[in-house]
């Protein structure tokens, strides 16, 4: 009961194939059984914006219907303020001898791989704990890569947070020691690294290196909340988006893969722009000979997933409307 059941559902799949539709139009859906929603994008294009034919959404929660809330973060928008924030920090835990070596810091860090998924874990988990606080559902388009998802169980989390403070700040052997704390020593029991963190951490400590292990344990403990969340198969669910097409069909092959390997809750397929009958015509049957065939294969690779069959339509599903019709046909195809 992905709808009726689920708190946080989460859409995957490569690019293109209709993730942004199907999240905006399930989103439609909810509402229409009376969920109040919260639709998050994670897209620096402004996808969502497009879908409901809106001309702005951006990063404030913004109403498009009674019980229809939206959202676009925006991954390099994270970044800034992450590195803010951390820099803020920084230098009241440094003497200000330091404070250009934290601002080079900062600045290898923005361009560092990894840096927006990082960023944008903290944002994501801030936004989940609101919408469920507030919303009978949440739905992310283009759920977290497996990446993004590791972060949140791996000791890494912390440590890409509080390593730049350790390398920028290696003279203050206190704050080091506080980290030390804090960061899980590598080879550490990696299935609960982020679990106890020490009741007592603060115990001993002056004022200064108290505030800022506090603030270090409240992101590890949403963090934490998170990572539960997201594994908890009674409240989240992850949907996968394909085409009828060999790419696509391979590309989802590894993600499923990776997915039930990371123990998530992952509910079924969409599989869109399936040709439809009425579609006629000699190049649309070699078309549809050939889709029958991959068909036949995501029958088989995926049959321990729930599948639900969308059809191409003959327009682009942009507006409300185009929406709401498309909502139509996620529940035609057994979403419930
Ligand atoms: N069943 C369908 N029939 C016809 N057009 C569709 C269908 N599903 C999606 N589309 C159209 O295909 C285009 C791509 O869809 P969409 O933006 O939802 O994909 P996406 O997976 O979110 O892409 P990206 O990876 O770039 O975010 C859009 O123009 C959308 O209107
Ligand atoms: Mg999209």
């Amino acid at each position: 009961m992905l709808l009726t059941d689920k708190r946080v559902v989460l859409i995957g799949g490569k690019g293109g194939v209709g993730k942004t539709t199907v999240s905006a139009a399930l989103a439609v859906l909810a509402t229409k059984r009376n969920k109040k929603v919260l639709l998050v994008s994670t897209d620096p294009a402004h996808s969502l914006a497009d879908a409901f034919g809106q001309t702005t959404i951006g990063d404030k929660i913004t109403r498009l219907a009674p019980n229809l809330d939206v959202l676009e973060l925006d991954p390099d928008q994270e970044v800034e303020q992450h590195l803010a924030r951390v820099t803020a920090q920084l230098k009241r835990y440094t003497r200000p001898e330091m404070f250009s070596e934290i601002e080079r810091q900062m600045r290898l860090t923005r361009q560092s791989p990894g840096a927006q998924e990082a960023a944008l874990l903290e944002r994501i988990a801030q936004t989940i704990e609101l919408g469920l606080a507030e919303y009978d559902l949440v739905i992310f388009d283009t759920a977290p890569t497996g990446h993004t998802l590791r972060l949140l169980s791996l000791p890494e989390a912390m440590a890409a947070w509080t390593q730049g403070l350790l390398n920028a700040n290696k003279r203050s052997a206190k704050l080091g020691e506080v980290l030390g704390h804090l960061t899980p020593k590598a080879g550490r029991d990696i299935t609960n690294p982020l679990g106890d963190p020490a009741e007592h951490a603060t115990d001993g400590m002056d004022e200064r290196n108290k505030a800022l292990t506090e603030t270090l344990l409240k992101r590890q403990r949403l963090l934490t909340r998170t990572r539960e969340l997201l594994l908890d198969h009674e409240k989240t669910a992850l949907l996968f988006v394909l085409t009828p097409e060999k790419l696509p069909i391979l590309e989802t092959g590894r993600a499923v893969t990776t997915l039930l390997a990371e123990k998530l809750p992952l509910a079924g397929l969409v599989v869109n722009r399936i040709l439809p009958d009425t579609a006629d015509g000699s190049f649309l049957a070699q078309r549809r000979q050939q889709e029958k065939i991959h068909l036949a294969q995501i029958a088989h690779d995926f049959k321990n997933l729930t599948q639900f069959n969308i059809p191409l339509q003959a327009t682009d599903i942009q507006g409300m409307l185009a929406l709401t019709h498309f909502a139509g046909l996620l529940d035609l195809a057994g979403i419930k």
